[in-house]
This record gives C-alpha cells, sequence and structure tokens, in this order.
C-alpha cells in the first residue's frame, strides 16, 4: 500500500503553524513541522505526538524536525522522505515575525525572512513539490493612505520585515514563472487567537494586552493609540492556508484579514473590559517602522480562495481568553 505523501509545514511549532498542523493532521494528512524552535514550542504540538495518533497503530501522524531554514532544509527532511516518500506540498510560515526586531537587526531578517523563503523554494524546484503556500504580510503595503487596502495597490514597505517579505513574494512569482513551481502569497493582516506567545515585548499586541489585562497589569500604547488593525482570528487564517494549499491559483498573492479596523485605543478597552477593567491604560512613544492605519480589501480571498473571515472579535478575544 502507497505510504500517504508528506505536507510539510515550517514553523508548525509557533502560533500559527501549530493551528494549521491540528487541521492538516485532522483533514488526513501526513504532516511534517520544521522548526527551530526561537519561539516555537513543542507542547504546542503536543496532543499529535501520542502513540494513539499514527495510522493504522504504526507511523505518527505528524513528526517534528529540529532545523533552521535559513540553513537549507534538504538534510532535515531527507531520512523522512525515505521514509515515507516524497513531500507533496509545504505551508512556509517560519520567520522572524516582529517588525520592531527587523527594525534592530534587518540582517537577521533577510537571512531568515527571505533567505529562509529561498531555502523552500529550491527544495520545492529540485524536488517537484506541488504546492507552496507562503505566509506573507500586510507589512508589504507600508503607509497606505486609502483603507481598505486591496493586493494591487502599490507596496511601498516601511520595514525590514515587511520587504523581505515582499522580497519573497516576488521569490515565489519567480519560482512559479521560471522553473514551475506552483505557489500561493498569503498577506495576513493581524492575527490573534490562543497560542500566541505574549512572552516577548515584540508579540502581537493581543497576546499581550490579553495577558496582562487578565492579570489586572496597566497596558501601554505605542503613540496615541488612534493607529488600527484589521485582527483575523487564526481560526479563519487557517482556512485561507489550506484553501491555497490545494491545487490551482497559482502565482496569487491574497489578503487575510476581516476587511474591518479596530484602532489600539478601542481594543484596549475592549479587552480590559472583557477582563473586569481593572487594568489602565498609559501611553508611550510610537515605535520606528509604525504602520498608521491597516484594513484588508477581502474580495480576492472570498472569490479565489472561497474563504471569508467570519469570526467576530469579541468572540475572537473570548476564545483567546480562554
Ligand atoms: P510564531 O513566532 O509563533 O511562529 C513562527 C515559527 O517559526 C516559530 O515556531 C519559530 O520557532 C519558527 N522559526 C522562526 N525562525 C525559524 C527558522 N529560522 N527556522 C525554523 N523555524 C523558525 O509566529 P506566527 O505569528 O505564528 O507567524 C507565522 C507566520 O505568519 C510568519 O511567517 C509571520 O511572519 C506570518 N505573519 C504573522 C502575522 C501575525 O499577526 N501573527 C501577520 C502576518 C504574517
Ligand atoms: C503584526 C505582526 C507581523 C505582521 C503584521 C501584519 C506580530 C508580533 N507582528 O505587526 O508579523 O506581519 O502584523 O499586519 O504578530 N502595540 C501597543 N502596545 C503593545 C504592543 C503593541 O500599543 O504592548 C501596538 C503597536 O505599536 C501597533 C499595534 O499595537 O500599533 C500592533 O502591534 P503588533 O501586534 O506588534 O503588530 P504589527 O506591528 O502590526
Amino acid at each position: 500500500m502507497a505510504t500517504k505523501p508528506i505536507v510539510v509545514v515550517t514553523g508548525g511549532a509557533g502560533f500559527i503553524g501549530s493551528h494549521t498542523a491540528d487541521r492538516l493532521v485532522e483533514l488526513g494528512h501526513r504532516v511534517v513541522v520544521l522548526d527551530d524552535f526561537r519561539t516555537g514550542k513543542r507542547a504546542n504540538l503536543q496532543r499529535w505526538l501520542e502513540p494513539r495518533h499514527g495510522f493504522d497503530g504504526s507511523d505518527p501522524a505528524l513528526e517534528i524536525v529540529t532545523c533552521d531554514v535559513s540553513h537549507g532544509i534538504f538534510a532535515a527532511l531527507a531520512p523522512l522522505t525515505a521514509k515515507y516518500g516524497r513531500v507533496e506540498r509545504i505551508v512556509h510560515l517560519a520567520a522572524q515575525v516582529s517588525v520592531v526586531a527587523s527594525v534592530a537587526n534587518p540582517l537577521v531578517d533577510m537571512a531568515v525572512n527571505y533567505g529562509g523563503t529561498l531555502h523552500v523554494l529550491e527544495y520545492a524546484r529540485a524536488m517537484g513539490v506541488a504546492k507552496v503556500a507562503f505566509a506573507s504580510s500586510a507589512a508589504v503595503y507600508g503607509d497606505v493612505e486609502a483603507m481598505p487596502v486591496g493586493e494591487d495597490t502599490p507596496t511601498r514597505p516601511v520595514s525590514p520585515y515587511g520587504i523581505d517579505k515582499l522580497a519573497s513574494e516576488l521569490a515565489l512569482d519567480y519560482y512559479a514563472a521560471v522553473h514551475g513551481v506552483a505557489t500561493t502569497a498569503l498577506r495576513f493582516f493581524n492575527v490573534y487567537g490562543p497560542r500566541q506567545d505574549p512572552a516577548s515585548p515584540y508579540s502581537g499586541v493581543i497576546s499581550i494586552f490579553s495577558d496582562r489585562a487578565k492579570a489586572g497589569k496597566p497596558l501601554t500604547i505605542f503613540g496615541d493609540g488612534g493607529q488600527t488593525r484589521d485582527f483575523v482570528y487564526v481560526g479563519d487564517v487557517v482556512r485561507a492556508i489550506v484553501a491555497a494549499l490545494g491545487d490551482g491559483n497559482s502565482r496569487l498573492v491574497a489578503n487575510v484579514g476581516t476587511g474591518g479596523e479596530i484602532s489600539v485605543l478601542e481594543l484596549a478597552r475592549t479587552i480590559t473590559e472583557l477582563c473586569g477593567g481593572k487594568s489602565t491604560i498609559s501611553h508611550a512613544p510610537q515605535r520606528a517602522g509604525e504602520i498608521l492605519k491597516s484594513r484588508a480589501r477581502v474580495d480576492r480571498l472570498r472569490e479565489q480562495l472561497g474563504v471569508v473571515a467570519e469570526t467576530r472579535l469579541v468572540d475572537g478575544l473570548r476564545a483567546t481568553l480562554g
């Protein structure tokens, strides 16, 4: 009997990656996670590491390989492809995710976020991978006046992170056009939900505010709080990733957001209120490389990928707060 082909999730021990791996295993795929655990956690995948989650009680449905994607992925995958056969599809999520960290250290950002993508694409080209789905970002747009922002809006990133995500998108398109590797890039807006790690000051704002508000600690807003974001729930993002991983839609670039926006000040007030209103709100200087407005145009997501991010912010916040 032929073994099930491999679906690789780079960055699969992280926030979005572990939710993606969950869904892919539930859909019956053989999942291989590549991660170097710089922010990801094995605990995020623990449920699949129990023996009862194997195929026919033998091979595990999910395996983890420790690997830094910026050093290449051939050697890491070789033992698994020898065992199970080729890699059929790749979800490429491994990245340095902080805009602020990219401003502080652009060379690391370039090596991981652009270099890592090139390594994944080189593997896909050499091994005949059927589809690569890539986590790009709203950061590729930079500061745009007119909202919502559509995919055809000129890209002018204002951070090394945004530049490296845009360079990765261009590389995806080049590999599709010249080498015939089918690729889809998803421009995630601000993703939130359970398992987003609040540990670093560079973590996603909802994870930080939720963590602090639950403990009744003060919240700090960078700038006046008038900056807006389109916060999209991780469950909706996973549906977009699964759709992008399917056949078709090669060379597609699609926003992944809700089409709505909320200011950071309003967000802070909402989370404080959901947690019983004990936290105070203070202000600190605006961050460098910061975009001031962000709201996705989502027609392409709906029309090409058949996905609508329908989770209401208040419901997603409740699920995140636990
Ligand atoms: P995360 O930090 O939880 O996940 C990133 C994962 O990649 C972690 O498990 C980390 O250990 C791993 N990783 C980092 N560098 C690596 C390397 N060199 N080799 C192997 N593994 C490495 O962050 P996330 O929010 O889940 O982000 C996932 C992807 O989505 C990233 O590409 C990020 O840029 C993109 N994205 C996220 C958001 C958001 O709002 N969270 C928005 C836009 C785009
Ligand atoms: C986020 C993602 C980035 C993604 C981009 C897409 C993270 C860490 N970053 O960047 O990967 O590509 O969305 O749009 O997930 N803020 C505060 N107080 C805090 C923390 C943050 O006021 O304690 C503010 C920030 O200044 C910013 C907003 O909240 O205005 C969102 O910040 P953050 O969650 O770090 O995300 P982005 O920079 O938008």
